[in-house]
């Protein structure tokens, strides 16, 4: 794993926009694994800002999101659904066709994993990840404890995880269940983007680069990988 620390938050999502830039020039049929969240916001802005600016061809790469709250509409402003709509897929013009979200009311939650881990194997792995990490060191919705071989699951979330995730939320939610992409298919993913900024995010990074690397912190697995990038802020590096 590479660690990058950047000044800021506006410097850390400048690196990610161009490290996305450069896998959609490399590979105009990427498959994207997209994580939602605080951090990646600006990410997502800079990049949709440069794709219509510099006329980047994105219409032949495919978008996947890495998680969802089950239960949640894709009308709410706090569900994954919304925010790639919202801040990555309209703003760059993606077609409905290039795009596979979860469905938050899938009937038959198994299907739903299916179809994403079938989606994933037809188009050879993905190609780039971009991730951020919880308070718990989750990754997507792969809680502490999850298998290092996991694909797409739904998951039951952890205590921190449906606390800290209210902020996402105008009003107080129910956040039980998620859905993701698995911690096997995240860490075989061809790039490894991982994400964190902020005073907040400092003891999550320091215990993800010195602690014990182990399934009961996942994102501490990111160090066994040579194709992930840690890009950090200088607060949240400290
Ligand atoms: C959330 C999301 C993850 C996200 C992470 C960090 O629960 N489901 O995909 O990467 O936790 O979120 P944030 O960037 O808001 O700190």
């Amino acid at each position: 794993m590479e660690l990058h620390i950047h000044k800021d938050y506006a410097d850390l999502s400048a690196a990610a926009a161009n490290m996305i830039i450069d896998c959609v020039q490399e590979n105009p049929q990427a498959l994207l694994c997209m994580a939602t969240g605080d951090t990646p916001r600006l990410t997502y802005q800079l990049l949709a800002k440069r794709v219509l600016a510099e006329n980047i061809d994105v219409s032949r790469c495919f978008f996947i999101a890495l998680d969802e709250w089950l239960g949640v509409s894709p009308d709410n402003k706090g569900s994954c659904h919304w925010f790639l709509q919202e801040y990555l897929l309209r703003p760059m013009h993606i077609a409905p066709a290039q795009v596979h979200l979860f469905d938050a009311f899938a009937k038959d939650e198994q299907a739903a994993c299916e179809s994403m881990n079938q989606l994933i194997a037809a188009k050879g792995g993905i190609d780039l990840a971009l991730v951020g990490v919880g308070m718990n060191g989750h990754i997507g919705f792969n809680e502490p404890g999850t298998s290092v071989e996991s694909l797409t699951h739904v998951a039951v979330l952890d205590d921190t995880t449906q606390t800290v995730g209210q902020k996402y939320f105008s009003e107080k939610m129910e956040i039980k269940k998620g859905i993701t992409v698995g911690l096997q298919q995240v860490m075989a993913a061809q790039k490894l983007l991982m994400m964190a900024n902020g005073k907040k995010k400092a003891p999550v990074v320091s215990r993800l680069l010195t602690g014990d690397i182990s399934n009961q912190f996942p994102a501490s697995l990111v160090r066994l990988l040579p194709q992930a990038v840690l890009m950090v802020d200088e607060e949240a590096a400290l």
